[in-house]
């Protein structure tokens, strides 16, 4: 029977045996055979507590979407009145709802300075890539170039789960178990200063990787070039910050060859790095940007591909094969709408952009001061708060340690109050946009303790 308080089953066998009928994703089935499942019963601001009464700080901020806290009273508003008007409307045949023309106006004046010019929605990161993708091929039809079809992106990417965005995903643990995958989908290198086999120095590194873009360009032949995409700072990647100058060296060499600029900014849109986008804060103007997480803060799923004047124009006057063959049942959904709406004037309000910049500097600083205590910290990196631990077995080699180190220390840092998320060899951190400094201070303990017991074990 279903129950309000969302705990189906009474008793913890019976929930441990419920909890394994729903497949967790990027989760090892045979690691987790025996695992409880950390249920969150209820969330308030950076908080959550979980079903046995336990509160956290949620260090991860969700999934780094939860951008103006848990349980807003002014989104609650906002969903409701929404609900008491029309909750769900598609955006399909020319139909729209009040709130979707708002949003999509809206967004186009927030992104007036890259020339942003149409918005399609979908539910999702996911869906704004493949759309991306599927605008950049009708784009170059339209074009008169039907032979541009490849993608270019980076080693380490993460462009979400479509079979597109597999395709261009850089680690092979996301693509491996899903091939053969879309033909005409490359990486290059990306410019990720504590790995790379090339230089220390960053902007050599970013010169280098710039030109090792250009070259694969050339390669292929830039006639068979459709777009090069990448994250503004890479995601699941490991919170891979570029070197300063990589986007504008990477800019020029899109245009050189008139090869499209795809910005993913579904984690690092709406000020999670520190600034509004991650493609601005390097000074570009991309020719799509995906966009999502963030937009609505994770209140109700919601993604948009954001289309600039230059490619948008393609379609206007076109006679055939312009048709928008494309979109989601779920396109432009109302309370997705009304919800980024609200999320857009609080992070407006209350400039959490700038927060995101100088809480995340302070607690990215002291991370790093414990890099001098426990060698099990290759390196601390990150942008705003994006905050990246990358665990080594041996500092000089950088050999990253086994995804069970860092599942491990999660697990410490969970029971010293702070949920943070274990993936592959890093601990990363990414807690919503309107933390304070106490709150940070919170999960730079949990982590410090984490490693404290870690080290009293061996
Ligand atoms: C850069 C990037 N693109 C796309 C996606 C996919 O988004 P979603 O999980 O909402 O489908 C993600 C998700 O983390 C992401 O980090």
């Amino acid at each position: 029977m279903h129950t309000a308080t969302g705990t189906a089953a009474p008793d913890k066998q019976a929930r441990q045996h419920a909890s394994h009928l729903q497949w967790y994703p990027m989760t090892e089935p045979a690691e987790f055979a025996n695992a409880d499942p950390l249920i969150i019963a209820s969330g308030d601001g950076v908080w959550i507590t979980d079903i046995a009464g336990k509160r956290y700080v949620d260090a991860r901020g969700g999934l780094l979407n939860v951008n103006v806290g848990h349980r807003r009273p002014e989104v609650r508003a906002a969903l409701i009145s929404q609900f008491d008007r029309i909750a769900y409307y598609p955006s399909f045949d020319g139909t729209a709802t009040p709130v979707s023309i708002e949003l999509a106006e809206r967004l186009v004046t927030l992104t007036g300075q890259e020339h942003m010019a149409r918005v399609l929605f979908g539910s999702g990161g996911s869906d704004a890539v493949e759309t991306a993708l599927k605008i950049t091929r009708q784009y170059w039809k339209l074009s008169g170039k039907a032979s541009r079809t490849k993608f270019i992106s980076l080693r380490n990417a993460y462009h979400g789960t479509h079979l597109g965005g597999t395709s261009l995903n850089g680690n092979a643990a996301f693509r491996q178990a899903y091939e053969p995958l879309l033909a005409g989908c490359l990486q290059v290198e990306t410019p990720w200063l504590y790995r790379n086999p090339f230089s220390n120095d960053p902007e050599e590194l970013a010169a280098i990787c710039a030109r090792l873009l250009e070259r694969e360009i050339l390669n292929q032949g830039p006639e068979t070039v459709a777009a090069f995409i990448a994250e503004p700072v890479q995601g699941a990647g490991g919170y891979i910050v570029p070197p300063q100058s990589y986007w504008k060296r990477v800019r020029e060499v899109c245009d050189r060859y008139d090869v499209l600029l795809i910005a993913d900014e579904v984690i690092t849109g709406f000020g999670r790095v520190g600034a509004w986008f991650g493609s601005r804060m390097w000074g570009v103007k991309p020719d799509i940007m995906c966009l999502a997480k963030g937009l609505t803060s994770g209140y109700v799923p919601l993604g948009a591909t954001l289309i600039s004047q230059r490619i948008a124009a393609a379609w206007e006057g076109a006679s055939s094969g312009a048709a928008h063959m494309h979109g989601y049942s779920y396109s432009g959904h109302p309370l997705g709408c009304a919800a980024a709406l609200v999320v857009l004037d609080i992070t407006e309000r209350e400039n959490l952009p700038a927060n995101a910049a100088r809480q995340g500097e302070r607690l990215l600083a002291r991370l790093q001061d414990l890099k001098e205590r426990f060698g099990l910290i290759g390196e601390v990196r990150g942008k705003g708060l994006m905050i990246c631990l990358d665990l080594v077995s041996d500092r000089r080699a950088r050999i990253p340690v086994d995804a069970s180190v860092a599942r491990r220390l999660a697990e410490l840092a969970r029971n010293a109050g702070a949920v943070v998320r274990p993936a592959a060899n890093y601990i990363v951190i990414s807690p919503a946009l309107t933390i304070n400094e106490s709150e940070c201070d919170l999960i730079f303990s949990a982590v410090e303790a984490a490693f404290l017991t870690m080290e009293k074990a061996n």
